[in-house]
């Protein structure tokens, strides 16, 4: 049950706007949610009116606002024109929202819309905002504006004002107690840390997994399924709201478009967008129309295109499709690069490698720039940095990932202006999903630039950004549903965060696989599971990356360090130079 107190000093219009909204919800008729009016004046005619519409009333001195509130546990507090500022401690005792009749930040405080008026604005309006202690100041979670028309009077004014807080009150109410079911689609440490992350959220109600590892099976329900269409039906059964894809396959395959049929919404592009990941010619040439940096590409279909390349070695050979992060060599005289484009071209990673881009080679550090696309923005969120490399220094081949950090040292006004390219260069292709862009950036010398596009959360990126965050998740993927990324900010732990993924020998052409983990000690870092079985209620090492060792600390490392010591199984490897210099 929802309890919701609505705060009111005088007649309480904006109450019985709110009453008779929801009488007609079956949230009140399932008794799912109850109202109580909650009044400083003791003559308020809200008192009697609430009476009237059969809801508890109370007066409670402005003394005694605190007892009441701490005995009487609300899930939401409404200040629907209540005269008084109420203090911090109050404030503490449940999620407050304020009704203020101006377009906030504009005239805050007492009589806002005859000083809109006489400021002689031709635009005022109707703010909902979060209150903190500031008055007035709080996040705005919605507004109206009302055009004020050429001899248009005080009172004209007033009452429009008036209509508008009637309509738009309620359904903030609405919007604010509206709890979504969430799926999850993949099964490694990065679906694992977002699971764990939304499952803190305020916002959630349940959340359903696709094809979790044992690790995180637990945290929420399984739903089963051998297609994409089937997973949507099911999703659509049990009232999914929203749906967040963690791996690159489902999205190259058009997950999005399946649920879209459905209306349900995904955090994930489509599949004509996915192609910023799934081909690197595309990519390249959506760069290239739209000036973004990025190295100098020559396109190879067959052996003589060879001829084309134009610039000098080494060349980096890339498989145009989805080659599960393999496809990319570096090499470094033409008798290598012969071989190599001979061996792409003739099916090394099957129709992905059909065609190739080869690259000029850049060198500088490493960024991960993961940011929340809406439609038309674009939210950066902290940059960070993994190690693809198997080994210590960045040596032998690249993996999926074997450590990360966040927040990575990066010049702010690079990233400032690459984030406006790459959103223009969006907007002016009209690139219409909700997703995540992951921006594969190298700092040269010559600046920011490019090196690949993914379509999806980085992993292992996600479970230190998850760690680091400390806004609400499920919040920001709701604003990015509904087109709200302009007006989100989002909070961030000021520790750093690291993570050190622990995996098995034989990694990542051939794990050696099977072997029982003992966890022992009481461990600080927190553990997002991937390659694990479990049975008989005991874990096994069932791939080549394990276990995503994690912590948000002033010392992320060593703190993570000390842990794996703690962490046992045969064949445990990992690399043990992770950190925020590299
Ligand atoms: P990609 O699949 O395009 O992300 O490439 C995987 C990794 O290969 C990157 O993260 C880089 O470490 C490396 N790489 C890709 N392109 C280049 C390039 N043009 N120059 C140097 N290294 C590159
Ligand atoms: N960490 C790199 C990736 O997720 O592709």
């Amino acid at each position: 049950m929802i309890k919701i107190a609505i705060f009111a000093s005088g007649n309480g219009s904006n109450f019985e706007a709110i009453i008779k909204y929801f009488k007609k919800s079956n949230l009140v008729s399932e008794n799912k949610i109850k109202f109580y009016c909650i009044s400083d004046k003791k003559a308020a005619y809200v008192l009697t009116r609430a009476k009237k519409l059969n809801i508890q009333a109370f007066y409670v001195p402005f003394e005694k606002t605190y007892d009441f509130m701490k005995k009487n546990k609300f899930n939401l507090a409404v200040l629907a024109g209540y005269m008084r500022i109420l203090p911090e401690e109050v404030l503490n005792l449940s999620v407050f929202i304020n009704l203020h009749p101006s377009l906030l930040p504009k005239y805050k405080g007492k009589n806002a819309i005859e000083q809109a008026f006489n400021a002689k604005e031709k635009e005022t309006g109707v703010t909902v905002h979060y209150v903190t202690k500031e008055v007035d100041s709080g996040e705005i979670i919605e507004q109206k504006s009302v055009k004020i028309k050429e001899g248009m009077t005080l009172e004209e004014l007033t009452y429009k004002i008036h209509k508008i807080e009637h309509k738009l009150l309620p359904k903030v109410i609405e919007k604010v107690i509206k709890k979504y079911n969430v799926l999850i689609v993949g099964s490694g440490a990065r679906e694992h840390a977002i699971a764990y992350k939304l499952k803190k959220s305020k916002r959630l109600n349940k959340l359903y997994l696709f094809k979790p590892n044992d690790g995180f099976k637990d945290i929420g329900e399984i739903i089963e399924s051998n297609n994409y269409e089937n997973l949507a039906k099911e999703a659509k059964r049990r009232q999914t709201d929203l749906v967040i894809i963690g791996p690159e396959q489902p999205l190259a395959e058009g997950i999005v478009d399946i649920f879209r049929k459905y209306k349900i919404n995904c955090i994930g592009a489509d599949k004509y967008w996915t192609q910023l990941e799934s081909s690197k010619i595309f990519a390249k040439k959506f760069m290239e129309r739209n000036k973004i940096p990025t190295a100098k590409y020559t396109v190879i279909e067959d052996m003589n295109d060879i001829k084309n390349i134009k610039f000098k070695f080494p060349y980096v050979i890339k498989a145009d499709g989805l080659a599960a992060g393999k496809g990319v060599c570096i090499v470094k005289n033409f008798q290598e690069a012969e071989k190599t484009i001979c061996e792409y071209l003739n099916g090394k990673f099957n129709e992905a490698s059909k065609k190739i881009v080869v690259e000029e080679f850049l060198e500088g550090k490493e960024i991960s720039l993961i940011s929340m696309w809406d439609g038309k923005h674009l939210l950066p969120l902290l940059p960070a940095r993994d190690y693809k490399k198997l080994n210590n220094r960045n040596k032998g081949p690249n993996t999926g990932g074997m450590g990360a950090i966040c927040p990575a040292k990066v010049d702010n006004s690079q990233i400032k202006n690459y984030v406006k390219l790459l959103k223009s260069a969006l907007r002016k292709e009209k690139a219409d999903f909700r997703g995540i862009i992951y921006s594969g950036l190298i700092q040269t010398k010559d600046g920011i630039k490019v090196l690949e596009f993914n379509m999806r959360f980085g992993d292992p990126e996600t479970q230190v950004l998850m760690l680091s965050l400390k806004s609400d998740l499920l919040e920001i993927f709701i604003n990015t549903i509904e087109k709200k990324l302009s007006k989100t900010r989002v909070e961030w732990r000021k520790n750093p965060s690291a993570c050190v993924v622990l995996a098995v020998k034989g990694y990542p052409t051939k794990p050696k696989t099977g072997d029982e983990i003992i966890l022992t000690g009481k461990l600080k870092s927190k553990l997002f599971f991937a390659g694990v079985k479990k049975e008989n209620n005991k874990l096994y090492t069932s791939s080549g990356r394990i276990i995503s060792v994690c912590k948000n600390s002033k010392n992320p490392v060593i703190d993570v360090y000390k842990d794996i010591d703690n962490i046992t199984y045969k064949n445990k490897i990992y690399r043990t130079d992770i950190n925020f210099d590299e």
